[in-house]
C-alpha cells in the first residue's frame, strides 16, 4: 500500500524517487575523477525522507569501474522550512546537517562530524541540492585532512522513477 504523504515532508515532496546520473569529484590531495550516481529518497508516511546514495568509478568512456561510495540517512524537516540530516558513512563518520529548504533547494552545513579512531580526518561539510529544470543536481563541499572547505563533488541526476 502506498503511504500518505506526511504533511510535514511537503517542502522535500521534489526530492522523492529514484535519480541517476554522474558527477565529477576532486580535492587538492586527490586526483580529479569521474563518477556515475544512484539516489533513493523514500518515506513511509512518517515526517522524514529515507536517503541512500551509491556511487561508482567512471572510466574514460563511461563505463563503470568500480564502486566508489556508499551513504545512507534520514531527512528530517522542521518548522520555518528548517531541515535536520542525519548520514552514515561505511568509512566510520556520521554526519549531522542542519539547513533550509526554499523552492525545490535544499541548503545543509555540518553541525557535527563525529569519525571513528579509523576513519580520515573530515571536520566539516556543505552540501546544496536543487532542481535544474527536472534534474536533481547537488555539490558537496568538505573541510578534510588539514584543508579547508572546499570542494569535493558534485552531480547531476535525472528522475528514474
Ligand atoms: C558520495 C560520493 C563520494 C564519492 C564518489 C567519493 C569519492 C572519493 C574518491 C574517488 C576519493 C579518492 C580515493 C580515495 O581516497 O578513496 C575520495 C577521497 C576522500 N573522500 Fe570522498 N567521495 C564521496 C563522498 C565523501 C564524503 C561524504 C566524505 C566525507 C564525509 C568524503 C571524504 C573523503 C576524504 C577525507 C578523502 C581522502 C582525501 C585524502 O586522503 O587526501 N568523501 N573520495
Amino acid at each position: 500500500m502506498e503511504p500518505e504523504l506526511h504533511p510535514d515532508l511537503k517542502p522535500l515532496e521534489f526530492l522523492l524517487g529514484e535519480w541517476e546520473g554522474a558527477g565529477v569529484g576532486g580535492y587538492p590531495t586527490i586526483d580529479s575523477f569521474r563518477f556515475g550516481q544512484e539516489i533513493s529518497f523514500t518515506h513511509i508516511g512518517k515526517p522524514y525522507l529515507i536517503y541512500s546514495s551509491r556511487t561508482w568509478l567512471l572510466d574514460e568512456e563511461g563505463g563503470l569501474a568500480g564502486p566508489l561510495a556508499v551513504e545512507t540517512g534520514y531527512w528530517r524537516p522542521r518548522p520555518d522550512h528548517e531541515v535536520e540530516v542525519t548520514l552514515a558513512h561505511p568509512t566510520g563518520i556520521v554526519e549531522i546537517y542542519v539547513g533550509n529548504v526554499a523552492f525545490s533547494r535544499v541548503e545543509l552545513r555540518t553541525d557535527v562530524v563525529a569519525r571513528t579512531t579509523s576513519a580520515k580526518e573530515v571536520t566539516g561539510g556543505h552540501r546544496l541540492y536543487g532542481l535544474i529544470g527536472e534534474d536533481l543536481g547537488w555539490a558537496y563541499d568538505m573541510a578534510a585532512v588539514g584543508q579547508p572547505l572546499q570542494s569535493h563533488l558534485s552531480a547531476q541526476l535525472k528522475r528514474v522513477k
